[in-house]
């Protein structure tokens, strides 16, 4: 039997399998379900800033409330007791399960982000997700700036917490490289690619806008992990289009440390984990590897660069262009 152990952002992990960000690890319950079912580690459904506005019940509307109450209210009041209920589950998770428990976050006011991170390290997650959303679309907004953005909110997260951070991605990042580099050089010691969204869509007879699911993008991730892997110092999980162990190999190959697996187990529950363990570890026995670092990054950018005078395997993670597909 393979060892399929993997460290991931300072935190050994019994496998690379992480239940992602979402309701499946919104309760202790929920956690302990998941370590049942063989997760490696799960990241806790993201706290967001907005949700506490909305179930707080103070509206940008709620003209009953003096504006500088409401100020206060939001800026802090309220704000610092909102993941008491989060907190709780964690305490009560960490009581139950063994695998490390990575709490996500995700803030629109910059003094909160050190304070909900302040917050979830007391309650024993051992491991923080920064959901940072920030759309850049300012024409006036320069790259820099949006960059800055990122290092300021780990610079002071670094401040207030000693256990390890990650932060989640999305991909319309001008220099991705550059701001990974960015990422780790702030004390960012896990990057995950990437986000997953609602997208706009238009009904062309009511002439609205409205949200539907976004689809996450497998490829775009393996790009990215396989471009990046062992390029910055954090370490990468690939989250988006996992749907069987396959994906799982494809990904530790680019250079990934870790994978973080969400729509799979809604559509097939949680026994699934069993069955991709199975496939990734006879895919290992198969191919006479004894560890996850007998292989990992075998395809990346980097390993393919020192072992080759050209790109090697790694050329398609560069190949944009039809062209040269086409005219094979
Ligand atoms: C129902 C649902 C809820 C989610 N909630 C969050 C969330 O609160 N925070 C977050 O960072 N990602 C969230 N995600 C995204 C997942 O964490 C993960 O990145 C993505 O779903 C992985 O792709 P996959 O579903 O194809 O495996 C959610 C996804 C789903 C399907």
């Amino acid at each position: 039997m393979p060892d399929l152990k993997t460290n991931y952002m300072g935190l050994e992990l019994k496998n690379p399998i992480i239940v992602a960000s979402s309701d499946l690890s919104k309760t202790a319950e929920g956690i302990k379900r998941c370590e049942d079912a063989g997760a490696g580690a799960v990241v806790l459904k993201s706290i967001f800033e907005e949700q506490f506005l909305v179930e707080g019940d103070i509206p940008d509307t709620d003209y009953s409330m003096y504006p500088e109450a409401l100020d206060y209210m939001r800026s802090g009041g309220l704000l610092e007791y909102a993941p008491a209920h989060i907190c709780k589950e964690i305490e009560e998770a960490k009581k139950e399960v063994s695998i490390p428990i990575i709490a996500s976050i995700n803030c629109q006011t910059s003094s909160l982000w050190p304070r909900f991170a302040h917050q979830v390290q007391e309650a024993g997650a051992d491991g923080l997700e920064l959901n940072i959303y920030d759309l850049p679309i300012d024409p006036s907004y320069s790259c820099s700036s949006h960059d800055a953005q990122y290092v300021n909110i780990i610079k002071e997260v670094k401040k207030e917490i000693s256990i390890p951070i990650s932060v989640k991605l999305i991909p319309q990042i001008s220099s991705l490289p550059y701001l990974c580099r960015q990422v780790a050089e702030a004390g960012g010691q896990g990057l995950v690619f990437f986000n997953w969204f609602l997208e706009p869509d238009i009904d062309i007879e009511k002439k609205t806008t409205y949200s539907r699911k976004g689809k996450a993008n497998f490829n775009q991730a393996l790009r990215w992990v396989g471009l990046i892997a062992d390029r910055v110092e954090a370490d990468l999980s690939a989250s988006g289009g996992i749907r069987g162990y396959e994906g799982i190999v494809k990904q530790l190959l680019a250079g990934a440390a870790a994978v973080q697996i969400c729509s799979l187990f809604y559509q097939k529950g949680l026994q699934a984990i069993g069955e991709l363990l199975e496939g990734l570890s006879s895919w290992m026995e198969e191919h006479r590897y004894s560890s996850i670092e007998d292989f990992r990054g075998d395809l990346s950018f980097k390993k393919q660069e020192l072992s080759f005078r050209d790109l090697g395997e790694a050329n398609n993670y560069f190949r944009a262009q039809y062209l040269k597909v086409y005219s094979k």
